[in-house]
């Protein structure tokens, strides 16, 4: 069974999603140790309390510090980190600690909208800015640049004329909750 760390920044839909995944799993495919988050009014946090998720604040300041998060890892014998949108940076230490062990979610078709400062609806906006005609989600590897790391998982939705930024975010967050908890279990199982 992976033991697996999720980092989360912002509301925690999908690390919610990946938790309550991971309970129903009947082949101990993996569980959820613990949730860090860089944010201290990050809406995951409460979500965390109600579930009964151990959930760490680590902020920037600290973040950077890598020896003591590879250290905290290591005692929480963590296999694999999940980012669920995790705003931070990885530090490069922790990126050579777990090769093709830390995997991210990412809300377009990469390597369209990815970079620094392409999160959230910031993405959402320039896909409807530029009219493109699909979007959808990726999921891939961690490497030491933003959103460029091997690609796991694509997949596209068709985008309407009147596609609006609730509609189309509304639209990535289904396909993140259905596709996430499946493609993390396949590497899961596979490695
Ligand atoms: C998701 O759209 C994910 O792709 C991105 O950040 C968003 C997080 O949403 N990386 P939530 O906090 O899981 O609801």
């Amino acid at each position: 069974m992976k033991k697996v760390a999720v980092f989360a920044s912002g509301a925690g839909s999908n690390a919610i999603n990946l938790f309550e995944d991971s309970q129903k799993d009947q082949m101990n495919c993996y569980k959820i140790q613990l949730l860090i988050t860089n944010k201290e009014n990050a809406g995951v946090i409460a979500k965390c309390k109600l579930m009964g998720i151990p959930c760490f604040l680590w902020k920037r300041e600290h973040f950077y510090d890598s020896t003591i998060l590879l250290e905290f890892l290591k005692n929480n014998e963590i296999d694999y980190v999940v980012l669920a949108g995790f705003l931070l940076k990885i530090p490069i230490d922790l990126i050579q600690k777990y090769p093709n062990k830390i995997i991210n979610i990412h809300p377009s078709l990469l390597p369209k909208y990815g970079g620094k400062g392409m999160y959230g609806d910031f993405v959402h906006k320039e896909v409807l800015a530029n009219s493109e005609k699909k979007s959808g989600i990726t999921i891939h590897y961690v490497n030491e640049n933003y959103d460029e790391g091997q690609i796991i998982f694509q997949k596209e939705i068709e985008l309407n004329v009147s596609e609006s930024l609730e509609s189309l975010r509304s639209k990535i967050h289904q396909l993140e909750h259905q596709y996430f908890p499946a493609i993390i279990r396949k590497v899961f199982v596979e490695n």
